[in-house]
């Protein structure tokens, strides 16, 4: 326990929050104009400090340039650096509406670093580009962040539209590239702003140079996003910040991240797993209360002296973090140094702080393609879904049920080097890291003599493709076909295995991923028995079907059943499309989890082009051609 550093200290902690600021961040390639952006924000808003604008064009004209709106983040950072500024990463500015503040401005280099910790707690953000330039890599690494990280509310900011002529065609087609991707991520912008940071067109007023634009400017954009409703209805997560005895209490002081906590309540602090009750809620300078909610931070004193310390999480004993040693997280990587297998880093998870060491990296996500692929390191600047252990326990959230303490900063040497979600936790983990001391017994039925029984080799069809594609279809149709044709043949269909076998299994990527691998091992043994097995199911990554051929081996054959997305959500035989649409149903195959078609496949069958019959006439043809090859193969061989 320490003792009270500081009343201030105390004071930050429990001062009665004020009204809101909306936190957002402004991301983009380096050079796209975000510092210039904020710079003018904060001028056409009226939130300059006294004195900055004369100081601002004192220093433009000293380099004998126009104002250069930049230099107004530069001067902040003389200010941080002369630590006249307490808070260092936080700029703020209002609008008639509501107050603001910029999550890491900018610092030009160590932006992206600076953006890991600050997106993090961001509601909105604008993805500046430049007009002239386009979309660059970095615009498309920065969206699959803000994708990464969860934000929703996402809005392009088309900057420099002067250098290009007020064009509305050039506008456009910046527009529709970057829609193109950020629909990719099931990301739709809520608006697409052509403006001049630099002159200031359609930043706090509509500009008359750009007659073809009808939309909102930045600042009624942002005053058009909605404030995050505070995680109240969810279970209390009080990540405790530090305790301190003050006055004679004992004060245990920290944020509601989520939920509501009250004088009376029974908390559990994780890791340790030891309760007690609240006794008072204190505030500064105030009577205290008898409840508190998320968005607050506050000082508790409890009936017990347990020992707790910072990073620990109070809970309620119904709904506590899982405790783990093993985490699956989606992380990206901005060190230069690449991440490996072995390697140790940090992983700060609200106020806690773990060393965890890098078991395995199950994918690398290909920023372009947004394809997922086998590798053995995260590259620089890399996006990567990596299995982590720590020594010690964790207390963890997973991020698709707790927005904020379901993510995590990467440190390495007291360095930021990355941010990651929790995607999973320990025994959803699908890379074996343990050898295993298991001795498989040998048939005495060979799988030559099962042939030789049923006139045909084991296989797997592997049907893959969108939901309502028309896999399930094929599935029974090609299955009864060859029944009839004397053939033993089985459907393993995803929804059926999903309502048993499979049904711990979600939707996220770790839960995907163990679908299939426990579906592959199942087929290969149907196989071995001498089935043609025909696997339906979505199998959205293209690194997990990879996984699902080499369980199988050279009898796997991998069919892409095509249809495109629009044609599916036409279709939308079970209705899951409009209610993942209606956001009823979150990883949604298609909407906003994605779906990755096959490179090589064996057949493509577009379902959306040619009809039922024909696309069931090429699957047995080409099934038929298949078991014969290898009947051949067989008999030449023998
Ligand atoms: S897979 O991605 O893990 O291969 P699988 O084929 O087993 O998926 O299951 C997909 C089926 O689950 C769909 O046909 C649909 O009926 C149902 N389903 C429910 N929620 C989802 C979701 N979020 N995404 C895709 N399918 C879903």
């Amino acid at each position: 326990m320490n003792a009270i550093p500081s009343l201030s200290a105390a004071n930050d902690a429990v001062r009665p929050s004020q009204q809101a600021r909306f936190p957002f961040a402004i991301v983009g390639h380096v050079d796209h104009g975000k510092s210039t952006l904020i710079g003018r924000l904060l001028h056409d808003t009226g939130s300059l400090p006294d004195g900055k604008l004369a100081e601002l064009q004192a220093a433009s004209d000293k380099r004998g340039g126009t104002l250069e709106w930049s230099f107004l983040l530069d001067s902040f950072q003389a200010e941080r650096d002369q630590g006249i500024t307490i808070d260092t990463t936080q700029i703020f500015f209002q609008t008639r509406r509501r107050p603001y503040v910029i999550i890491d401005a900018p610092g030009h280099k160590e932006f992206l670093k600076n953006a890991v910790s600050g997106v993090a707690q961001a509601q909105a953000a604008l993805l500046v580009i430049d007009a002239a330039e386009g979309v660059r890599e970095q615009s498309r690494r920065h969206a699959l962040i803000l994708q990464l990280l969860g934000l929703r509310q996402v809005a392009v900011i088309v900057n420099k539209i002067d250098l290009i002529d007020f064009d509305p065609a050039r506008f456009q087609a910046v527009a529709d590239e970057i829609t193109a991707f950020l629909a990719e991520l099931g990301l739709i912008p809520q608006a697409i702003v052509p403006i001049s940071a630099r002159h200031g067109d359609n930043i706090a007023s509509r500009s008359d140079r750009t007659p073809w634009y009808d939309g909102e400017t930045v600042v009624d954009l942002l005053d058009g996003f909605d404030a995050a409703k505070p995680a109240t209805e969810q279970p209390l997560r009080l990540p405790i910040q530090d305790v301190f005895k003050f006055d004679h209490r004992r004060l245990v002081v920290g944020r509601i991240e989520s939920g509501r906590v009250k004088v009376g309540d029974t908390l559990t602090f994780a890791p340790t797993g030891k309760s007690a009750r609240v006794a008072s809620i204190e505030s500064w300078n105030a009577a205290p209360r008898i409840a508190a909610a998320a968005g607050q931070s506050v000082a508790l004193t409890l009936d017990d002296e347990l020992f707790i310390q910072r990073g620990h999480v109070a809970a309620h004993p119904e709904r506590q973090p899982h405790l783990t040693h093993e985490a699956v997280l989606r992380l990206f990587w901005l060190d230069s140094a690449p991440l490996e297998p072995g390697d140790r880093i940090g992983l700060k998870v609200a106020t806690a702080e773990y060393t965890v060491a890098v078991e395995g990296i199950r994918a690398v996500i290909d920023v372009d393609s947004l394809n997922r692929q086998v590798a053995d390191r995260v590259p620089h600047n890399g996006i990567a879904e990596v299995l982590v252990r720590s020594r010690q326990l964790m207390a963890l959230d997973l991020a698709e049920e707790f927005a904020r303490t379901g993510r995590a900063v990467l440190t390495r040497n007291g360095d930021i080097v990355g941010g990651a979600v929790i995607l999973g936790r320990a025994g959803e983990a699908t890379l074996a890291v343990e050898p295993r001391h298991l001795f498989s017994p040998s048939h005495h039925v060979t799988r030559a003599a099962r042939a030789a029984a049923n006139g045909h080799d084991g296989a797997v069809i592997w049907l893959t493709g969108l939901s309502g594609s028309g896999k399930s279809t094929l599935a029974m149709a090609l299955e009864r076909e060859l029944f009839a044709r004397g053939r033993q043949a089985y459907v393993l269909d995803g929804d059926t295995l999903r309502s048993g076998l499979n049904s711990d299994l979600g939707f996220g990527p770790v839960a995907r991923a163990e679908n299939i691998r426990r579906t592959a091992e199942m087929a290969k043994l149907f196989a071995d028995a001498g089935l043609i097995v025909i696997a339906s199911l979505i199998s959205p990554f293209a690194a997990e079907r990879d996984r699902a051929r080499a369980i199988v081996g050279e009898n796997f054959h991998e069919v892409h059943v095509k249809a495109d997305l629009a044609t599916c959500e036409a279709r939308d035989p079970k209705g899951l499309y409009a209610r993942a649409r209606a956001g009823e149903i979150r990883n949604f195959t298609g909407i906003d989890s994605p779906y990755e078609a096959p490179e090589r496949p064996n057949l493509v069958l577009d379902t959306a082009e040619v009809s039922p019959e024909a696309a069931l006439a090429s699957l047995i043809d080409y099934v038929e051609r298949a078991i014969a090859a290898k009947d051949s193969r067989h008999a030449a061989r023998a």
